[in-house]
């Protein structure tokens, strides 16, 4: 694993391990914590994962006036882009990129891991027409096994997206899943805030944080 502020080749884009990350971590793993911590923190977390993502994309420079008379040699992104969340645990990186892009794009791709095979399975997709001219950041918290960002990356090159212009980005990943997916697409860039131990018997991540979407979104309430 490498931090690195160029793309190369198979790149995993580790977040700094700092203390408040840790801390952050600390919440959304510890398995009693109320769900509106776990939303706030992972919300955080996945603030700075954007953070780190959209330093990735193509910048140009870009002069502007500073209000006491002189040129701020400034930056600004290159090219358009796009978010795309996996739904449904990637929507819960939806309001972290809007916060700080609040017009950008954002299709859809519905896939769903199966509770016994764990194969995931393609229901729905819906994508910016011109999906194939941005830079398009591909959102899914969880990356374990790597069958559902292979899956999601397959509707995004059918739909004209290059592995270059894409970046996946998510919370937590398993070397397993990394590694499937670099196997297939070795370019792919990796924005993440922790690379776990393994996969268990269940194809969850441990340590982990168990099931994502069930913990965010209140599913995992059975009374
Ligand atoms: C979870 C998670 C990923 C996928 C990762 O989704 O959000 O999409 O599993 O697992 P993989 O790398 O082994 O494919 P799940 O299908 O459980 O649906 P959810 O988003 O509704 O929680
Ligand atoms: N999906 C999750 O939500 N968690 C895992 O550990 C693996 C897949």
């Amino acid at each position: 694993m490498t931090m690195t502020a160029a793309p190369a080749l198979g790149t995993v884009h580790l977040l700094p391990q700092t203390r408040q990350l840790r801390a952050l971590h600390t919440i959304i793993r510890d398995r009693h914590v109320a769900r509106e911590q776990f939303v706030a923190a992972s919300g955080r977390i996945i603030r700075q994962l954007m953070e780190t993502a959209l330093d990735l994309l193509p910048y140009e420079p870009w002069d502007v006036p500073t209000p006491v008379g002189r040129t701020y040699p400034g930056l600004r992104h290159a090219s358009a882009i796009c978010g795309v969340p996996v739904v449904r645990a990637g929507e819960s990186m939806e309001p972290e990129l809007r916060a700080i892009m609040p017009g950008v794009p954002i299709g859809k791709i519905l896939i769903q891991r199966d509770k016994v095979t764990k194969l995931p399975r393609l229901y729905y997709s819906a994508l910016p027409a011109d999906i194939d001219r941005r830079q398009v950041l591909l959102m899914d918290p969880m990356l374990a096994t790597g069958g559902t960002a292979l899956a999601a990356i397959e509707v995004l090159l059918g739909r004209g997206v290059e592995v270059d212009d894409m970046v996946f980005v998510t919370l937590l990943a398993a070397p397993e899943g990394i590694a499937a997916v670099h196997a297939r697409h070795p370019g792919l860039r990796i924005v993440t805030s922790a690379v776990e131990e393994r996969l268990n018997e269940n194809a969850y991540m441990v340590p982990g944080i168990g099931d994502f979407g069930d913990r965010y979104f209140g599913t995992d309430i059975t009374r």
